[in-house]
């Protein structure tokens, strides 16, 4: 089981469309994936079609059994029409209350612990998170073995992924003194690209210069993209032939090639 971490302490750049597609993706593919939604504004589990409810907090500080906190979720509204879908995901769905789980656990290996008991069932865990920074965090980054960072290529967003890096260097050196494995940087995922706008093309530039071969393939912003999160589909789904779709899959590739190499 390896855990993915879409990050980002800026917000609406992504993280939750990503980590939404992510998981469908690899679910289509074959995978046995697990999404939690670790943002209090649960925008990943009504992106699936499911009520916000306190599942995450109930798992980490009620210590509920799995089979109370896990959502199966059906295949119909993230499947590629005809096909059939090769793997599975399972949700963690959130609502307010996971705000307050740092305050009502001093356990930070609670997530991890956690997760760890589903070792046998489950093949990647994709975890959504908050742009606020908290110790919640803290929780999430020493459960994660990968992360994902979508950035736009405005000047905020590059703030905000400064800082995520920074607090990455960080728990990952904690992750490694308790003997946990690194926390990697899988990629830094350029979103809502628009070519024709020199501001975007020139953050490109230095966002490459600077993180070199961690950069991915750029993702332009493309309409599909909240038409399907509107309608509560997967691109895959909604719009399987579009491009948005075919950008979809290349990072799913992308994921899956980074979780091969181990
Ligand atoms: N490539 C894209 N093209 C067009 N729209 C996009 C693209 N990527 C994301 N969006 C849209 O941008 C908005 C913000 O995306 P999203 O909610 O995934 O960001 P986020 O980082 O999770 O935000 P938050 O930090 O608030 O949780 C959504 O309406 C989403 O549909
Ligand atoms: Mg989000």
């Amino acid at each position: 089981m390896k855990v993915v971490t879409l990050l980002n302490e800026k917000g609406g750049v992504g993280k939750t469309t990503l980590a939404h597609a992510i998981a469908c993706g690899l679910a289509i593919r074959g995978h046995r994936v697990l999404a939690v939604d670790g943002d209090p504004q649960a925008n990943l589990t009504m992106g699936f079609g499911q009520s916000p409810s306190p599942a995450f907090y109930d798992l980490i500080v009620r210590e509920a059994p799995f089979n109370e906190t896990l959502l199966y979720i059906d295949a119909e509204n993230y499947k590629v029409p005809s096909e059939d879908v090769k793997g599975f995901v399972y949700l963690i769905p959130s609502n307010k209350e996971t705000r307050t789980i740092s305050q009502n656990t001093d356990n930070v290996l609670a997530v991890r612990q956690r997760l760890t008991e589903l070792e046998d069932e489950i093949d990647v865990v994709v975890f959504d998170t908050s742009p606020t920074p908290s110790l919640l965090h803290a929780s999430i980054y020493l459960a994660t073995d990968y992360l994902l960072f979508p950035v736009e290529l405005e000047y905020y967003s590059f703030a905000g992924l400064g800082s995520s890096i920074g607090h990455r260097n960080g728990f990952s050196r904690q992750k490694k003194s308790l003997g946990l494995g690194d926390i990697e940087v899988m990629g830094i995922i350029p979103n809502k690209y628009r070519p024709n706008t020199l501001e975007h093309q020139e953050n490109l530039e230095k966002l490459q210069a600077q993180f070199k071969g961690l950069v991915w393939q750029v993702l332009p912003q493309r309409i599909i993209w909240s038409e399907a999160a509107a309608r509560k589909r997967s691109v895959f789904n909604y719009a399987p032939d579009s491009a948005a779709t075919e950008d979809a899959w290349q990072i799913v590739k992308n994921v899956e090639r980074v979780l091969q190499r181990v």
